[in-house]
Parts: C-alpha cells; structure tokens; sequence
C-alpha cells in the first residue's frame, strides 16, 4: 500500500508542485484546501500530469468535523501543513485574520491528528523568521525574531508545534524555512498564480513580461549590496518540493529544523538580466525607494539539509527564469482563464 501524505492547503503554489512531486514517487496525496487563496484546477493539472489521482477535499482545515472526516477516511501516515494566509503587507493591515487562520489551522492538526494516530508533520516555515539578522549564509541557530504579524505567526506555530512535540514524545515534527521559492513546473501547467498586483518579485517580472504590467519597480539601489539591490536566496519551487518528499522520507523524533534554501544570494538586477537572457525578453524597471520592512541581503546556510535530508537544490537561476516564464506565457491570466 502506498504511504498517504495529507497536504492542507495542497491546491496552493508550493503544495501543488509538492502534491506533484510526492504523486510522482508514488506515494498518494490527499488536498485539503478552502481555495482562499487558490484554484482547484491546479489539483485537475496535477493528477493530469502525474497520471494519478490526489483526493481532493475543499474545506477549511479549521473546520474540525471535517477534518476529523478527512482522516476517518484515509490512513493517513503524515501531514504536510502549507495551509495559511501569506501576505506580508496584508498581515498588518488585518493582523487578527493572519492569527486566527495561521494558528488555529496549525491547532486544529495537533488536536485532530493524534485521535487517528497520526504522529508526524512537516511545517511551512520561513526565512522570515530570521527577522532583520544579517549574519549570511543564515543557519537554523540563528536567533529569531519577527517584523510583522505573518512572521510572527510562522514563529509562533513553530513554538506551538516545537511545545506540543516535547509534551507528545511519540509526535514528530519537520520544520523547514523556505527562502524564496519561484519557478513553475516545465511543463508550464502549474504555477504561481497571485490574486492582484503581486506582492513578489517573481510574479511581477513575469506579468511585466507579459504585458499585464508595464515595468518592474525595484524596492532601493542603495542597499550595502554589490549593486545596492535588495539580495535573496531563490529557490526553484520543484527543488523545494525535492525537499519536502526528502524531509518525509528522512523524517526523525522530535523537532528538527532546516533552512531549505540555496546558499546562493542574487540581487534584484541580477534576477532581472537572468530573466531577460534566459527569456530574450526585455524587462523595463523604475527604481523607487526602499520597501518597509526589506532587509539587504537574505541568503540560507542550507549544509543542514544537505547532509541529514540528502537533499540540495539542482536547478539553476536560469532554469528558474525559464519555467516562470514558461507559466506566464502558456497561463498569462494565470488559472482563472483555463
Ligand atoms: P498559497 O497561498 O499558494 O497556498 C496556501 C494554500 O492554503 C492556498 O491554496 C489557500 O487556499 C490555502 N488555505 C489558506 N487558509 C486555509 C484554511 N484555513 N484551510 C484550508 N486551506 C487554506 O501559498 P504558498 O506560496 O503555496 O505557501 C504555502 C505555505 O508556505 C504557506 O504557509 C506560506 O506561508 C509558506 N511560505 C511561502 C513562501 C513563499 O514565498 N511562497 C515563503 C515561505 C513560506
Ligand atoms: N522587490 C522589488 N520589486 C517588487 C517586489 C520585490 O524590488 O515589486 C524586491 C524586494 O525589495 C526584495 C526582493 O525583491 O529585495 C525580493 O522580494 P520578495 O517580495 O519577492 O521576497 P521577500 O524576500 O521580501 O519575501 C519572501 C516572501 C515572504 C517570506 C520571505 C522570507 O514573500 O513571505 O521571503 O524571507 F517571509
């Protein structure tokens, strides 16, 4: 029998090419997603590239009675937990909706979960996590520390899960702090797929590249960075997705965290050009000023999950640059038009 992941939030951007990913090493996937944030259709181009079938439930995680059907019926060996509200921006401005959905989500598993013997799970964290530190390549010892509600919310689940682990001995959990995952599957079916101006770099290069834009605006030139542009850690999302199927397979007791990341740090202007070459594409961009709350350069320290997970990043800046914009062009109203 094959091993059955459960994934909240599965139709998203991540989950989806997770969902992919794990269906592809043959384990079955079960989606629990409200579609907030997302399209069930990403599910319909999932199942029809990998060939097979993820259970496809739309529910709010929170919702306990349907929880507890979703688990009553499957054998469920793990959870992955990627449901949850994301925007930076938005979490300040309504900072009760970011606690309400991101803890009570996390809540609703750990009460859920152990009434149906399930005892392992693997959390969507993040580098932000990591605060305003400047100590590059960042390493899970690291000293946390949040800037915004969103951020807090991912430390904080990682407090609640790390204080329910150690009161559960038999429950184990994988944290994993993404840096900045991009990309799109090759095939150009399945992507990132924001609802209105995109708050991210990606997403807004591909829609200026489009024409859904008329031109990037870069967030500050004068950081203390090789050309004064904000530097991050990009990470292809199928390698992240490696990454998860890596971190069930390698899953330990107890609570265990890893920077899943790259290592490497590209500025603004290089992701630019890497687009524009990549692409033959030309990218028109304004420089204006710093974003609140940006940091200069973010970049992981990833020998971590190298070594215990077996798991490193295999795509390159330009394979990135590619698949993006393979999505965009085949998808350029993304999956409302499909
Ligand atoms: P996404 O918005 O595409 O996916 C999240 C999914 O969760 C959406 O499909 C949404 O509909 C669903 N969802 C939200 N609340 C729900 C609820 N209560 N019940 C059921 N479904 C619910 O985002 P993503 O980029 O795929 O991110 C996945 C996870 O990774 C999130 O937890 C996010 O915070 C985290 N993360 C993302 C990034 C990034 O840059 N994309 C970076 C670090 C961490
Ligand atoms: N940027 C621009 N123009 C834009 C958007 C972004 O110049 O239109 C710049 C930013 O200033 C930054 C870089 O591009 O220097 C990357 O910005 P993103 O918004 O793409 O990514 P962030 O690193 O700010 O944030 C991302 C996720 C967060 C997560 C964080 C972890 O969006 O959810 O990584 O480090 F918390």
């Amino acid at each position: 029998m094959p091993e059955t992941l459960l994934l909240t939030g599965g139709a998203g951007y991540i989950g989806s090419h997770t969902a992919l990913t794990l269906l592809r090493r043959g384990r079955d996937v079960v989606v629990v997603d409200d579609l907030s944030n997302s399209s069930a259709e990403s599910i319909r181009r999932v199942n029809r590239l990998s060939g097979r079938e993820a259970v496809f439930y739309e529910a709010d995680v929170r919702d306990r009675g349907k929880l507890k059907e979703i688990f009553a019926n499957h054998k469920i060996d793990a959870v992955i937990h990627f449901a949850g509200y994301k925007a930076v921006g938005e979490s300040v401005a309504e900072p009760l909706k970011y606690y309400q959905n991101n803890l009570d989500t996390t809540l609703a598993l750990c009460e859920t979960m152990p009434q149906f013997g399930v005892n392992r799970l693997i959390f969507s964290s993040s580098a932000t996590v990591y605060g305003t530190s400047q100590n590059v390549p960042l390493k899970e010892s690291e000293p946390t520390g949040c800037v915004n509600p969103y951020g807090r919310t991912k430390l904080m689940n990682e407090e609640i899960l790390t204080d329910y682990a150690n009161a559960n001995k038999e429950f184990a959990v994988t944290i994993l702090r993404y840096f900045n995952p991009v990309g799109a599957d090759p095939s150009g079916e399945i992507g990132e797929d924001p609802r209105g101006i995109p708050n991210n770099l990606m997403p807004y290069i591909t829609q200026v590249a489009v024409g859904r834009r008329p031109k990037l605006y870069v967030f500050g030139a004068d950081y203390p960075t090789p050309d004064g542009t904000g530097v991050r850690d990009y990470i292809h999302v199928a390698d992240l997705a490696e990454g998860h199927a890596a971190a069930y397979e390698r899953m330990k007791p107890g609570v265990n965290v890893y920077n899943l990341g790259s290592g490497a740090g590209h500025s603004v202007l290089e992701l630019v050009r890497a687009y524009e070459e990549a692409n033959g594409v030309e990218i028109p961009y304004e420089i204006t000023g710093r974003r609140p709350g940006d940091v200069a350069q973010s970049y992981a320290d990833p020998g971590k999950a190298n070594r215990e997970l077996n798991w490193k990043t295999k795509r390159t800046l330009r394979d990135i640059c590619r698949d993006a914009h393979n999505w965009q062009t085949r998808n350029p109203e993304g999956y409302q038009k499909s």
